[in-house]
């Protein structure tokens, strides 16, 4: 596969090639109990300062734990409360003071152990703390593991909405152990099943070919199916994190895809667990499909195929089936207040089929809300 350099023992390695920040990706069953030896190199002293969740502590600390301890290194966890709301001013002010009370410096990487909300936040402190410390990914979610914890955006919450505050922040290593994924509700598997499928449809066919074909055999925990979807998503993003690292050229803005209309449903029903994000990617995804369709852009066929395959492995397609009975221009509000609106406009991603992913920035939002109104019914 385009993008994965080695395969030894075992590990497979996708490097994300960003000059002088240039990482590796290392991916293997059981990475957790082998962590020490990859970890080792980064931490320069005999200890190792990890960020992680009571949720996430529960479930893997032990593991990485055991094998930092047979390797001579001392663990210092820092355990936050599980959930959104630990991407807060608070929980940064909180985990800034713990590692500078732990006199982190500079050259050892501080090492995030859980979801998203572990990984933007400790990412974001590490960006800050001593004017930039080294970070380590390890990504216990399968949403953590295809998407957040690859390309370097960290980020806070705030009032004024979610990943306002934050910077884009590589990581000097990503180890992903899928075996982490065995611990966590089916729920949260299918949400971050979501992100996998995203990669099919932004310009993989036949990526999205192979999700019909195994989708339902990789959440149940298929070891050697679930390795591939991991690999070949995170050679994905790393690509298209290597072709435009900031999003300012387009490319990067492809991994939105879903994510507006995705958005929406988000902040209408509270970005709650009413509806996870991967959930909202998934019902967004469809609609952009369908959205696409009214614009004459793509077939009915593909977009139903789209939706089809999400029903399929029991995510949502649509409003209805996303808990959502909002109006189109309430939804379209939302969209509004989107981070990446310029010049009054908010950019969607656009499909002309299956695989052919691309970003519009001049459509109209009543447009948009006059499709919502439709779906709505
Ligand atoms: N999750 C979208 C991105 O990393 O750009």
């Amino acid at each position: 596969m385009a993008g994965i350099i080695s395969d030894i023992d075992a590990m497979t390695i996708v490097p994300v090639e960003l000059g002088d920040r240039r990482y590796d990706v290392m991916i293997a069953d059981g990475l957790i109990d082998h962590a020490a030896r990859h970890l080792a190199p980064w931490l320069k002293r005999d200890r190792a300062i990890i960020v992680t969740d009571r949720n996430v502590a529960d479930a893997q600390l032990s593991r990485l734990v055991a094998s930092l301890e047979d390797a001579g290194i001392t663990a210092q966890p820092i355990i936050l409360p599980p959930g959104e709301g630990t991407k807060s001013w608070a929980h940064l002010a909180e985990l800034v003071d713990a590692l500078l009370g732990l006199g982190v410096e500079r050259s050892e990487a501080i090492i995030a152990l859980g979801g998203g909300v572990i990984g933007d936040l400790t990412g974001f402190a590490a960006s800050i703390v001593k004017r930039g410390c080294d970070f380590i990914q390890i990504p216990t979610t399968l949403l953590a593991q295809v998407d957040s914890s690859v390309g370097g955006k960290t980020a806070i919450n705030t009032g004024a909405g979610k990943n306002l505050v934050g910077a884009f922040y590589q990581p000097v290593l990503v180890l992903i152990d899928p075996t982490s994924l065995d611990s966590l509700p089916m729920r949260d598997r299918r949400a971050g099943y979501a992100e996998v499928v995203k990669y099919g449809l932004i310009d993989d066919a036949d990526f999205f070919q192979w999700c019909e074909a195994n989708g339902e055999k990789l959440l149940e925990g298929d070891a050697q199916a679930r390795l591939y979807a991991i690999a070949h998503s995170v050679a994905a993003k790393a690509r298209i994190v290597g072709a435009d690292e900031r999003e300012t050229t387009g490319t990067r803005a492809l991994l939105n895809l879903g994510h507006t209309f995705g958005h929406a449903l988000e902040a209408e029903t509270g970005f709650s667990d009413t509806l996870l994000h991967g959930e909202g990617v998934a019902a967004g995804m469809a609609l952009a499909y369908r959205y696409s369709v009214r614009k004459g852009l793509c077939n009915g066929q593909d977009a139903e195929r789209v939706a089809a395959h999400l029903r399929s492995v029991g995510l949502p397609d649509g409003l209805s089936a996303a808990g959502v009975q909002a109006d189109g221009a309430t939804l379209a509000a939302h969209m509004a207040h989107d981070k990446k609106a310029s010049g009054g406009h908010v950019p969607f991603l656009l499909a002309r089929g299956i695989g052919q992913t691309f970003l519009d920035k001049q459509v109209e939002m009543a447009d948009v809300s006059a499709f919502l109104d439709g779906e709505a019914r």
